[in-house]
């Protein structure tokens, strides 16, 4: 169960098939759902008919939950994205707390229950994810005792002192606690959660184990990764390594390639990039023609005037930066407020060198797993945040704090100048976690864990 059905409403171009939709949820579930013959539960999105909706789409049932207009401004838009994204990132933006998002929040999370009550086989496992369904655990397991629920946060979970503004803090916890396992992305997360549980529930336990109403629910770690074997085939396809030659080409032949591929959102610091990008730019060290940024910021949640806002600051950065320091037929950044087919995604890690990640706060970042597992035997940097939870894992990228411009201009910099021999060696490293940790070892092993739980 996800917020998100893993399918898109066709366009004219797609011939009615019905295509994955972006994200990192998405590209991590779908192998692993066709492999079990499971059911998809989520919500097609927009102003989608959920009627439309075919039964099974590559190999997966799919189960739609249709959201009215208004639900879709508390739910989603309200209480979502409005009070729990912010919160949950460093409340990097003010969350809103707004009593009737809260109360269409708890609906929408009821229908779910009810949906997964329904569909669910005696004894059969659920596993329930993000942020947008955290009282879906507790729900169900009243309704459907016999079942095993697992839920998964694929957001970063904050710290007690800002964890405690939320008006509904008691309910979040307790909704969780319905589930038999409760994982996050690093082990920061799962200990935050656990503490809150003891402080904010009767419930007792370690940071592993939490025991209430004579229950135990297992919490813990399991960073989420990428299909790496899958990316890798694809990136050593003659037509994807070909697209890569012409991208760079297209881009004028340029000594040093720098990509950013991320939704447009405010939690990724593309405009730290971009700022450091100008100051490089302006001290000389870049050139345009000789180097070049790419920007993919694919269109996300775009009715939230916070994103409205974060897309004109964008855009009015990058068009400061290009009215500086292009000249004509070079810009300095080619910025593209789009999404890009996955052939084209793969193609474009192909084309570059150095790979900016630096977001504010994120629960993984699977852009930079992606970058990785592409890259296999063909050397590239990557430059990553120290606050997103892939810097635990890759060792061997160069780690920066996306607050300090200073820090990233600096790892920008030294990228020009690297020794390729070392770069290779580095990549091949970093190549290496990213296989052995995929993600089929992470949907393993999470499964493994919630089937040694004890409740059922
Ligand atoms: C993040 C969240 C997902 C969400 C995705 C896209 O990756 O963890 O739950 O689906 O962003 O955001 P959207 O609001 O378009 O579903």
């Amino acid at each position: 169960m996800a917020n998100r059905l893993p399918v898109r409403q066709p366009e004219r171009s797609d011939g009615g098939s019905w295509p994955p939709s972006p994200g990192g949820l998405v590209s991590a579930l779908t192998p692993v759902l066709r492999e079990r013959h499971g059911i998809w539960v989520g919500w097609p999105g927009g102003d989608c008919d959920p009627g439309i909706i075919p039964d099974t789409v590559n190999g997966i049932g799919l189960r739609s939950v249709s959201l009215s207009d208004s639900e879709c401004d508390g739910f989603y838009t309200g209480f979502s994205n409005g009070t729990l994204w912010p919160l949950y990132h460093d409340a990097i933006r003010t969350p809103t707390f707004d009593r009737d998002w809260w109360h269409q929040y708890r609906e929408v999370n009821v229908r779910f229950a009810e949906i997964a009550a329904d569909v669910a086989a005696p004894g059969a496992t659920v596993w329930v994810h993000d942020y947008q369904l955290q009282l879906v655990p507790g729900l169900l397991r009243s309704l459907r005792p016999d079942v095993r629920i697992g839920f998964f946060l694929h957001i970063p979970f904050p710290p007690r002192e800002l964890f405690m503004q939320l008006p509904w803090r008691r309910e979040i916890i307790e909704g969780l606690l319905g589930a038999d396992l409760i994982g996050f992305q690093v082990p920061g997360a799962a200990a935050n959660f656990a503490r809150l549980a003891r402080q904010l529930t009767a419930a007792t336990g370690s940071d592993s184990v939490v025991e209430i109403d004579s229950r135990q629910v297992a919490v813990g770690a399991f960073p989420i990764s990428v299909d790496s074997r899958g990316i890798a085939a694809k990136a050593a396809q003659p037509q994807i390594i070909a697209r890569a030659a012409q991208l760079r080409s297209d881009l004028g032949g340029p000594d040093i390639v720098f990509l950013g591929v991320d939704r447009l959102d405010y939690t990724k610091g593309i405009d730290r990039r971009m700022v450091a990008a100008g100051k490089l730019f302006s001290e000389g060290i870049l050139r345009a023609g000789n180097h070049v940024i790419v920007q993919i910021a694919v269109p996300s949640r775009e009715l939230d005037p916070l994103y409205q806002e974060e897309r004109h600051h964008l855009e009015q950065l990058v068009g400061q930066v290009n009215g500086q320091f292009s000249s004509v037929g070079h810009p300095a950044i080619h910025y593209l407020n789009q999404s890009v087919s996955n052939d084209e995604l793969i193609a474009l890690y192909l084309a570059a060198d150095v790979m900016l990640v630096t977001p504010l706060r994120d629960g993984m970042n699977l852009v930079s797993k992606e970058y990785v597992a592409a890259r296999d035997g063909a050397g590239g940097q990557l430059i990553l945040s120290e606050f997103a939870g892939a810097a635990s894992e890759l060792k061997g990228a160069v780690l920066v704090n996306p607050h300090d411009i200073d820090d990233i201009t600096e790892a920008m910099r030294a990228c020009l100048t690297r020794d390729r021999a070392e770069e290779m060696r580095n990549m091949r490293r970093l190549n290496r976690i990213v296989r052995r940790r995929d993600v089929h070892h992470w949907a393993a092993s999470y499964l493994a864990a919630l089937q040694e739980t004890t409740s059922v």
